[in-house]
Order: C-alpha cells, then structure tokens, then sequence
C-alpha cells in the first residue's frame, strides 16, 4: 500500500518534510517531557553498592583503575582483569581498591579479545563471589589512525574494543538478569562522531553504540545498560609516549597540550555516579552533548570544529 507512496520521487519527499514540520510543532512538548525525565531521574535514589559484585576488564591503568577505586570506596567486592604484560600494576590496583574500602578484590589476567578467556574470568567471578551486579566492559585501545599505516596494525582495535566487550557481555548476562544487574560500555564520544585520525577507533566505538542500543531492547528492563561517551580524558590514552609505541603515528606532545581535556579523576567519579543512579547514557565533559546536536543540526559548523582536529593533531605531529 505505501509502495506507490514510496515509489513516486514527489510523494516520497513530501513523506518525509510532513514528518518533519509534525516534529517541529511537537517539539515543544518533547522538550518538557525530556525534562521532566531529567528531573525525576536527579531523584532517583543512588544504587548501595556495599558488598555487591563488580567485574571491570583493563582495570590495571587509566579509567579503568580509577573507576575500581570509586567502586571500591562504596564498599563494593571487585574483579579486576588485565592483559598479562611484564610490569603490570593489577595487583597493586588490588592492593589499592582493598585500601579504599573494597571488602574482597579478585584479579586475573586476561586478554579480552578471545573468547574462551572471557568465559573464563565470568566463570571465575562468579564461582568466588556468587553473583555479579556490575559488568564494566572497559578494556579499549585506540591508536591514532594513518592512512599511510600499515592497515592490518589496526585489527587489534576492533578485536578488543568490539567483540572484548561483546564477549564478556553474553557470557555475563544470564548472571545480571538475576541481579537485575548493569553493564556499563566504554562508546567514546567518537562513536557518534568522526573525529579525524581516529577512524577505526571511532569504527569500532560506533559499532558498540550500535550493538548495545539494540540489546538493551531485549534485557530492559531487567538489566540496565548504561553507554559512556567519553571526551578527551586526561590519561596515558592521549600522551605522545602512548601514541609513539603503538602505532606509527608519533606526536611531539601530548594532546592535552592543544585540546582541553577532563580530569581522569573527576571523569572516574562521574560515571560510577551516573552508573549508580541508574543513568543509561552518560556523557563527559558535559560540552560534548552540544558537539552531538551540532554535528546534525549544523553540519558545516560541525565540519569547520573537526577541521580544527584534524589541524592540532597535524601542528602535534609536525611540531
Ligand atoms: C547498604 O547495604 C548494606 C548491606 O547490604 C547496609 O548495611 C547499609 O546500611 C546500606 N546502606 C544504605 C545507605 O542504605
Ligand atoms: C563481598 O566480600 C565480603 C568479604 O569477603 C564477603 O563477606 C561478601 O559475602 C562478599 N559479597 C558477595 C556478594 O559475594
Ligand atoms: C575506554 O577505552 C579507552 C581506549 O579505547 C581507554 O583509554 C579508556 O580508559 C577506557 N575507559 C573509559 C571509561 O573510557
Ligand atoms: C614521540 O616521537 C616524536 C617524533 O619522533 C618525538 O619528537 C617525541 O619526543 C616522542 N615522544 C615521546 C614521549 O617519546
Ligand atoms: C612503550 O614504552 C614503554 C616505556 O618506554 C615500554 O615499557 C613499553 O614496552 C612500550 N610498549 C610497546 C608496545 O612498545
């Protein structure tokens, strides 16, 4: 029947500006609904996480560290996992989260990217502890990308960020249902974006947005997924030293050097308080919602502010 409708190039124009002028004349109840919403959630009583089961992946550095000091510092057990390297810090991570409150802090070494060492240390967390709330898919890589690189470097990426996200998520889900547990999903602001120079990276964070917007129509309201769109964070993630060893890409200086940058610290706390208080999306530094609405309402002004990346991440290369 909407065939025809569809078929004639006039009919299916006019299909879609109807559609359009319909969202514009509702748009101002739209608005205080979503508001509504805000407020109510800003109510919303913050999860207690005293002794309850939190799994975070590439917890030895950077915001995954941090955020299993939050978690540790509201009482809850953790199980920390990393990459097997030489000079790791995880147990010392252990050690730390212990410190700050943590009733009971199990580590082990995995590499996310295959799945039978996923299995794995699911199976092992629970087996020690008996339950898991909390799934931190946070183990992420995310080199600087070259057109002029050796295109097979960059596999690892979507190994990791994609399907070593994946992966513990199916084998963690029968368990959060019985916890009407969270699973929280490091997306990257780049994920909606397109930031230059960051074009598997943003692939592969794009492909997680994607992939856990679909399932959370099939575990809601059983299990809360709650996707983190991250900014620039002031980690290792953008040093000149992290980017020199693994790609090609070499910088002079660190990126925070050109382009404003959160606290690691102040970004940790904010998502396990987002997380907590059942929030399904949390972006950080809050100025990166605006980029988002930029990007589709003014695309040219959107191309114009990714011009001026593309410019830094050229000045840091060239010096
Ligand atoms: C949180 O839970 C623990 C144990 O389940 C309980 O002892 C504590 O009183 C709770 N805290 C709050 C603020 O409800
Ligand atoms: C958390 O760890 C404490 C200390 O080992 C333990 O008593 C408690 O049962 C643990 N909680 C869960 C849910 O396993
Ligand atoms: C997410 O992954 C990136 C690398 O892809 C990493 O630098 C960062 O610490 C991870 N965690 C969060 C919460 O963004
Ligand atoms: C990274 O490589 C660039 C270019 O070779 C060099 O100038 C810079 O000092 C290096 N930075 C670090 C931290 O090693
Ligand atoms: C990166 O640099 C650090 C310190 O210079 C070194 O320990 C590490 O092995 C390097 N990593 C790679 C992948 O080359």
């Amino acid at each position: 029947m909407y065939e025809a409708c569809f078929n004639n190039s006039f009919t299916n124009e006019l299909v879609y500006y109807v559609l359009l002028l319909l969202l514009l004349l509702i748009s101002p109840f739209l608005f205080v609904w979503e508001l509504i919403v805000a407020v109510r959630s800003s109510f919303r009583r913050s999860e207690n996480m005293s002794g309850k089961v939190v799994l975070i992946t590439g917890a030895s550095s950077g915001l995954g560290e941090l955020m299993a000091y939050e978690y540790a510092k509201r009482g809850a057990n953790l199980s920390i996992i990393a990459i097997e390297e030489p000079e790791s810090r995880l147990e010392q991570v252990a050690h730390t989260a212990r410190e700050l409150g943590s009733p009971d802090v199990l580590f082990l070494f995995a590499d996310v990217s295959k799945v039978d060492e996923c299995r794995m240390f699911v199976e092992e967390t629970v087996k020690h502890f008996g339950q898991l709330d909390h799934l931190v898919c946070n183990a992420g890589i995310g080199p600087l990308y070259s057109i002029d690189i050796d295109v097979t470097k960059f596999v690892p990426s979507m190994d990791i960020n994609f399907w070593g996200s994946v992966y513990p998520t199916h084998f963690a889900i029968p368990y959060l249902r019985k916890t009407k547990g969270k699973i929280i999903v490091n997306a990257s602001a780049a994920g909606l974006l397109n930031p230059p120079k960051l074009g598997i990276y943003s692939a592969s964070k794009a492909a997680l947005i994607s992939f856990y917007e679909s399932l959370r129509y099939e575990v809601s309201p059983t299990v809360t997924i709650a996707i983190v769109k991250l900014g620039f964070i002031k980690t290792n993630f953008i040093s000149a030293k992290h980017s020199n060893n693994t790609t090609g890409v070499r910088l002079r200086r660190d990126i925070d050097t050109e382009i404003p940058a959160m606290g690691a610290d102040a970004c940790a706390k904010a998502i396990v308080y987002g997380v907590c208080k059942g929030e399904t999306s949390i972006t950080q530094p809050r100025f990166i919602k605006a980029i988002f609405l930029m990007k589709f309402l003014f695309p040219e002004l959107y191309r114009l502010y990714n011009k001026y990346i593309d410019s830094t991440f050229d000045k840091l290369r060239k010096g």
